[in-house]
């Protein structure tokens, strides 16, 4: 569980994070979402006291994640893939980590084979590609076997076997019962990942909700409407005030009036339909629409 009160973080006169609250509960994957320089790495290194928050409070696991006596046990983290002492292999960098809480070899290996690593893991991490950096980052953060796993952008750089191993692995740590909060700036990839949704823009909260919710809140809702009498029905349309659009002839796009009505005013004027497709807001449409204010002022 990750609890964030009222966190704030100032960097001089820039306002990174303002007054952002959220729960993360276990067993289920939080997408953590937001345009570039919303505020996601800024709010996940508050979560690991990297930042120390100007206001308000993180909390893992019911406390400040710096007062844990094993922190590794408690929550893992991938923040930034390249801190990584270039001239360490990957196993010594791994094993480096583990003797900081009395964890074993054994356990190196462990999860060098869960991230793929096991034939390179005698190689310098400086040598490594960015893909292979991601997986090591990735076994960093799994080697205390925590409640928590927190990821930053851990698909970046990842080729598309890469990105579905991440996904299946995400998916796999929630259902095991941890917490699984992973960010991203891309809602087509947090749509096939997360059940849950935490949504940033300019450091404040634009929604914390799951993905079926996010859909309904923001759906504008506009109607598919094909037929061979396509201007006659615009005209009977707009005089009922529905707004139209059309992007082929033929083919209309009709906002303020629900199918059935629609379908009620064709008949009433004898005109034929070959098509009436209610649309919902496609995900990426909601969160263009709610994070569009976000993108602007950048
Ligand atoms: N150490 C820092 N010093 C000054 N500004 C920073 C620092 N870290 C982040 N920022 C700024 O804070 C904002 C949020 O950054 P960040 O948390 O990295 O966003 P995100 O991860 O969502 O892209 C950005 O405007 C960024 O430039
Ligand atoms: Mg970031």
């Amino acid at each position: 569980m990750i609890e964030a009160q009222a966190l704030s973080k100032r960097f001089g006169d820039k306002l990174a994070v303002d007054g952002l609250s959220f729960t993360v509960k276990p067993g289920q994957v939080t997408g953590f979402l937001g345009p570039n320089g919303a505020g996601k790495s800024t709010t996940m290194r508050m979560i690991v006291g990297l930042d120390h928050p100007t206001a308000g409070v993180a909390t893992v696991n019911g406390r400040p994640y710096r007062d844990h006596a094993d922190p590794l046990r408690q929550a893992g983290a991938l923040l930034e893939a390249k801190s990584i002492h270039k001239g360490r292999t990957a196993r010594s960098h791994l094993l480096a980590l583990a003797q900081t809480h009395g964890f074993p070899a054994s356990r190196v290996d462990e999860v060098l084979a869960m991230v793929g690593l096991q034939e390179v893991a005698g190689r310098r991490a400086g040598g490594f590609s960015l893909g292979m950096g991601q997986r090591l980052g990735i076994a960093a953060a799994l080697l205390g076997d925590p409640a928590v796993v927190i990821l930053d952008e851990p698909v970046n750089g990842l080729d598309p076997d890469g990105v579905l191993w991440v996904r299946n692995m995400l998916k796999g740590l929630a259902a095991e019962g941890r917490t699984v909060l992973v960010s991203s700036h891309l809602m087509s990839e947090m749509a096939v990942t997360a059940e849950h949704l935490v949504i940033i823009g300019r450091g404040r909260l634009l929604a914390d909700t799951t993905v079926d919710e996010l859909i309904a809140r923001v759906a504008v809702g506009s109607v598919l409407v094909r037929s061979p009498q396509a201007t006659a029905l615009r005209d009977a349309l707009v005089a009922h005030r529905a707004t139209v659009t059309s992007a082929e002839p033929g083919v209309l796009a009709v906002g303020g009036l629900g199918a059935e009505r629609i379908g009620d005013l064709a008949l009433a004027h004898g005109i034929p339909l070959y098509e009436l497709t209610p649309r919902r807001a496609s995900l990426e449409e909601a969160y263009m629409d709610l994070t569009r204010e976000a993108v602007e002022y950048r």
